[in-house]
């Protein structure tokens, strides 16, 4: 059962791994035994074999991901990517920064914060959704380009719509009309085949916590090398005059933010490592199972609830949203967690993300697919919003 080999509580259904993640108990196993040897000789540990560790966990994730080690450092969450790129990109008063609707809040308020710093505009294109393809988002986001515009931030897999991006060709039409892209692969490593170097992209960042299953706090930002120069991390540390033989200086800038517990960086490569010699097929068939029962569980829910489904399944990966049942539509927002996302929870154990999204807003759900899922879970959800009177 391999449901079993993670922590979560047997008592919930739990649809949600898009948000957090969850790590299986062998890799949090490897982080108590590394937290051990840490509190042990916390010198040693922190400061004298800090690199013995950290590079094996680079050449793995970097290997992963399609990326030479030397251009890709460990950061603690996607956030921080994003924080690291948008701070460091020199902006002039009068440019412009793009990015979409379907962005992540927390993303979405880097790219405020920095527009409004350096005077700068930030331009938030209204992309469809519902849509019938991808070339619709590739359209909506070229018509707003400017000649002002300096970088877009295009997410590889929207969060709110779940909604995989063709960030290949995105990436190239923007390249062509000289754009520099930050892709927002939060959910992308471990979800969908990656080879980051090849996409052209300036500036790439993904979570490792979610998709990958490692412990919380682990993530990459990779930079073109050309970009690397200019590249400075959220927080300044020794990295900045403290040179290292053998690491660029991208890399010493980036490798200690100061004391932290960088475990969960140090169980990246296991945690890769174990999941493909868990699976039959490793990370290509945990990819499609997951995206087949991301598919299949759609279909289920769009049946028994007589959904529509706001995508085509050739955009979807291991997540999909779909629009909650009429009943549940033009219910005034009540507070900070919705309150039948609590219901789901209090009175069913259902463990699902409800979202408010578009103009006129309509509401919706966001299901998730990994290895700890099985099309029962999604069968008893859609019992329970078909039974469950809204407001
Ligand atoms: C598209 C996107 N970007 C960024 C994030 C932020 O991830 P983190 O909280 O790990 O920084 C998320 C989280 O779900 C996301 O979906």
């Amino acid at each position: 059962m391999l449901e079993d080999q993670f922590l979560l509580d047997p008592t919930v259904v739990f649809l949600n791994h898009g948000s957090f993640g969850a790590c299986p108990r062998p890799i949090l196993e490897l982080q108590t035994r590394l937290r051990q040897e840490m509190e042990a000789e916390p010198v040693q540990f922190l400061w004298r074999c800090y690199e013995d560790r950290l590079e094996p966990a680079r050449a793995e994730v970097a290997r992963f991901v399609g990326a030479r080690p030397r251009d890709l450092v460990f950061v603690t969450n996607a956030t921080t990517g994003v924080n690291a790129v948008l701070r460091s990109v020199k902006l002039r008063r009068g440019d412009e920064l793009l990015t979409t609707n379907h962005d992540y809040n927390a993303c979405h308020n880097v790219l405020v914060e920095t527009a409004r710093q350096a005077g700068a505009r930030l331009i938030t294109v209204q992309a469809p959704f519902p849509l019938r393809q991808p070339s619709e988002t590739i359209e909506a986001v070229l018509n707003a380009v400017t000649p002002r515009t300096r970088l877009a931030m295009i997410d590889h897999v929207t969060s709110p719509t779940a909604l995989v991006t063709p960030v290949a060709q995105l990436v190239r039409e923007l390249a062509a009309r000289g754009v520099d892209v930050l892709v927002d692969g939060a959910h992308a490593p471990g979800m969908l085949p990656l080879h980051v170097a090849k996409l052209g992209a300036a500036y790439y960042t993904g979570n490792l916590h979610k998709w990958v299953c490692a412990p919380k706090g682990a993530a990459f930002l990779w930079v073109r090398e050309d970009k690397q120069k200019e590249m400075h991390p959220p927080v300044i540390s020794h990295g900045h005059n403290t040179p290292r033989p053998g690491f660029t200086p991208f890399q010493d800038r980036f490798d200690w933010a100061g004391t932290a517990d960088p475990t969960a960086w140090l169980c990246t490569a296991e945690a890769i490592r174990w999941l493909d010699r868990l699976y039959p097929g490793g990370w290509p068939a945990i990819r499609a199972a997951n995206h087949r029962l991301a598919v299949d569980a759609r279909r289920l829910l769009c049946q028994r609830l007589q959904l529509e489904p706001p995508c085509p399944e050739s955009l979807l990966g291991a997540m999909a949203t779909l629009p909650l049942p009429e009943p549940f539509q033009g219910q005034p927002r009540s507070g900070k967690i919705d309150a039948d996302q609590l219901r789901l929870y209090d009175e069913h154990r259902i463990e699902l993300p409800l979202l408010r999204f578009g103009s006129p807003e309509r509401r919706y759900f966001r299901i998730s697919a990994h290895l700890h899922n099985s099309l029962a879970d999604y069968s008893f959800l859609a019992e329970a919003l078909a039974g469950i009177a809204p407001g």
